[in-house]
């Protein structure tokens, strides 16, 4: 597998002290178990999980395999201070008394991200910029000189957090969101992200040792996804992170963290996961996206309407993401896809488990099978179930 990593050390590896860091792994809400199992199977336990995401402590090492592997985060956060903060002094005092010099040098660029929640501050850009101001004041009195802002490739990027008036400022040690794992080429109309899509594969308990098929693919996302796990490819593997421009980036561990995965990986066995689809411009980049995945000829990706679909063996699982239906009028449209998907699933896929994954619960009705379990998950803003049916 290709990887396109910068690797700088700026500083000889063994003079970087390696503290315990507090971090915190944010991810799509209703996937928190999922993410803090993902850490435990990293050796990293005692997770805390809370609403939208999991707290825990990591050294170095642990911080850059929480990066490279995680499949459900979308970003690892690694704490510098939590002050409580009510007004504009308050966030610039606490901000400023942090020590920025040993983390940004005047040559560096930086970009500020917020996020607001039951606080006296209500303007989010207000925040960031107070927050940019403290830091920048901070260096320029210590260097003489002070860093640039870069909102679109910064070399840190930081992230303040306040809730309840109390205020969390962290660096973003993923730099660009962990979902884009570098292998989608174009986006579709409706893709499913990445994280979710990861979580979805995992709620299934699927692990790769029974077929897998995804009647209504779009762009492959969940194929993919799922061909990750089977093939034990780390999921960063392709991508570069933001702690890979800190000062105490340890190129040497990150090379060895690398090696490491790169040796886990496996061929997938023919025939383990197919997708379908009615669009064959979606199939085209499914395949396009699957090959750039490091998966080329592995994966099968058939044209194919929903009535034709036909899962081959006697056991397996199936996930469907059938469109929702946003608009007035497709809804309508879309009940006899939903009563299709129910009819599929009853007569041609005994002894499969299968899975629906809908943002419309009033359309999800019309499958008319009953469901064994309901899981809760956000697609962003749209709350989503993924509903499981036993296909006996
Ligand atoms: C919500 S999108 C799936 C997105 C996909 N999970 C992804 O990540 O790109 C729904 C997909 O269902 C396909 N579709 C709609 N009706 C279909 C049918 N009758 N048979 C097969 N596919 C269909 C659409 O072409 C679309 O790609």
């Amino acid at each position: 597998m290709e990887n396109k990593h910068i690797l700088r050390r700026n500083v000889p590896t063994e003079a970087l002290p390696d503290p315990v860091r507090s971090c915190f792994a944010a991810v799509p809400r209703g996937t928190e178990e999922i993410a803090a199992a993902e850490l435990e199977a990293l050796g990293i336990t005692g997770g805390q999980v809370g609403r939208g995401g999991v707290a825990f402590t990591a050294d170095r090492a642990g911080l850059y395999r929480a990066n490279l592997w995680l499949r459900t985060a979308s970003r690892v956060l690694v704490q510098l201070s939590v002050f409580p903060c009510t007004t504009p002094e308050e966030l610039y005092g606490g901000v400023y008394a942090i020590d920025w010099v040993s983390l940004i040098t005047p040559a560096m660029t930086l970009a500020v991200d917020c996020s607001l929640r039951d606080s006296n501050a209500t303007h989010s850009g207000f925040v960031a910029l107070k927050t940019k101001d403290a830091i920048v004041d901070r260096i320029r009195e210590a260097c003489g000189s002070r860093p640039n802002v870069d909102t679109a490739a910064p070399d840190v990027r930081i992230n303040v957090h306040l809730h309840r008036n109390v205020c969390t400022v962290s660096l973003d040690s993923s730099g660009d969101p962990l979902d884009r794992r570098g292998y989608r080429l174009e986006r579709n109309e409706a893709p499913l992200r990445e994280t979710l899509a990861a979580a979805v594969v995992a709620l299934t308990g699927w692990d790769g040792s029974i077929p897998l098929a995804d009647p209504m693919c779009g762009s492959g996302t969940i194929p993919i996804e799922a061909a990750l796990v089977a093939g034990r490819v780390a999921p960063g593997l392709q991508r570069s992170f933001g702690f890979q421009r800190w000062l105490d980036f340890d190129g040497r561990l990150w090379e060895r963290l690398l090696k490491e995965a790169d040796s886990c990986i496996r061929k997938l066995p023919l025939g383990l996961i197919t997708g379908c689809d009615l669009d064959s411009r979606a199939l085209k980049l499914a395949s396009r996206n699957a090959a750039k995945a490091g998966f080329e000829g592995q994966l099968h990706f058939f044209h194919a309407a929903l009535e034709e679909f036909q899962p081959e063996g006697d056991k397996g699982v199936i996930i469907i993401n059938p469109p929702y239906g946003k608009r007035l009028g497709e809804e309508e449209a879309l009940r006899e896809l939903y009563c299709q998907i129910g009819d599929i699933m009853k007569k041609r896929c005994r002894g499969w488990t299968g899975y629906v994954l809908t943002g419309n619960l009033e359309l999800a009705k019309y499958i008319g099978l009953k469901a064994s379990r309901r899981f809760v998950l956000f697609n962003g803003a749209i709350e989503c179930r993924l509903l499981k049916y036993e296909l006996y």
